[in-house]
């Protein structure tokens, strides 16, 4: 049986995700990075979220790839040829890139995540499923730039296929989201002449049908929100009152985005280590951005990131598409 390689890349220090949550909150309108939801009881409550009523993506995504999943793989190889190496982005627990692989029968997988203790896990057992499968799993946060370093380049030798879904796209603006499907295109391409991008983007729809899925009637959304509160707290020592707070999540049509925010129940003072913060009742912390996209708009997005065919599979209501590309 072979084993999993670990690498973690630009090393996300405590002091450093501190010095810029703390940067977040004091600017002038409090802003803080979507990214910190995922602690240990945030990527629970997000898994919780997936099983929601109301929260259709990630069920959406599944009936897409499960019904038409012959088809997708059939386009993925045609743009990155046989037994490509799969590169899952945000991977987690690497569910949704394992049942791939029987249609995919990738030569490498590498599993790509802000932390690769994340990854330990969910590789170590999918090794035990693949014991002759190569399996590499990458620290890295993304969110900023995405590229493997020159040691690590040799990882995707061959053509790579891409793997972003879950419309995690969405968390990032169209400019940010640009410069990200541009840096997958040339890490798809490294290796070889040919690579491809399967992606998950959720689609615009009627703003009442976005918002109750940003707003469960079991609060689950809620408490996945006010948990960064809660995550501020043991990060950069503040004295979050969790009560003084309400979850607010709202479709801003002018950007096409559910906005989502914590509101100041009432006017309050936040102190940490270093700095404070007033907020007049009403105020707002605004913790996440999920762009809905136009089906039409992502893949001239896709086209101007440089990528060639693009095929598109949706679910019969239209409201996700998962998108094939070639780098
Ligand atoms: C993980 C970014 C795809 O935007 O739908 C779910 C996160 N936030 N409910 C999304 C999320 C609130 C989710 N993504």
């Amino acid at each position: 049986m072979k084993t999993p390689l670990f690498f973690q890349l630009d090393s996300l220090s405590e002091p450093a995700l501190a010095a810029e949550a703390a940067a977040g909150l004091a600017g002038a309108a409090a802003v803080v990075s979507p990214k910190f939801f995922y602690d240990a009881l945030g990527s629970r409550l997000f898994d919780v979220i997936t099983e929601l009523d109301e929260y259709y993506p990630t069920r959406t995504e599944a009936g897409i790839l499960a019904s038409q999943g012959a088809a997708i793989v059939d386009a993925a190889l045609s743009c990155c040829g046989p037994a490509p190496v799969l590169v899952d982005l945000g991977a987690g627990n690497c569910a949704k890139a394992a049942r791939l692989f029987p249609a995919l029968a990738p030569r490498r997988y590498v599993a790509i995540d802000i932390s690769v203790d994340f990854l330990r896990g969910s590789l170590e057992a999918l090794q035990r499923e693949h014991p002759t499968l190569d399996l590499a799993g990458v620290g890295q946060d993304f969110s900023a730039r995405l590229a493997l370093p020159p040691h690590l380049t040799h990882l995707v030798d061959g053509g790579a296929l891409v793997f972003y879904p879950g419309s995690s796209i969405g968390n990032f603006a169209p400019a940010e989201a640009l410069r990200l499907l541009r840096d997958a295109r040339a890490l798809a391409k490294q290796g070889s002449e040919s690579g491809g991008l399967l992606i998950g983007a959720d689609l615009v729809k009627d703003p009442r049908r976005l918002e109750r899925a940003y707003d469960d009637t079991l609060g689950v959304t809620a408490a996945f929100n006010l948990n960064l509160l809660r995550r501020l707290n043991a990060l950069i020592g503040a004295d979050f009152d969790l009560r003084q707070w309400r979850h607010v999540a709202r479709f801003d049509t002018q950007h096409s985005r559910i906005e989502m925010h914590l509101e100041a129940r009432q006017s309050l003072v936040v102190r940490w280590p270093g700095g404070e913060r007033q907020f007049t009742t009403g105020e707002r912390i605004h913790t996440e951005n999920s762009y809905k996209w136009q089906p039409e708009a992502f893949e001239a997005l896709l086209r101007e990131a440089g990528y060639g065919t693009v095929r598109r599979f949706t679910d019969p209501e239209g409201w996700f598409g998962v998108f094939v590309a070639r780098a």
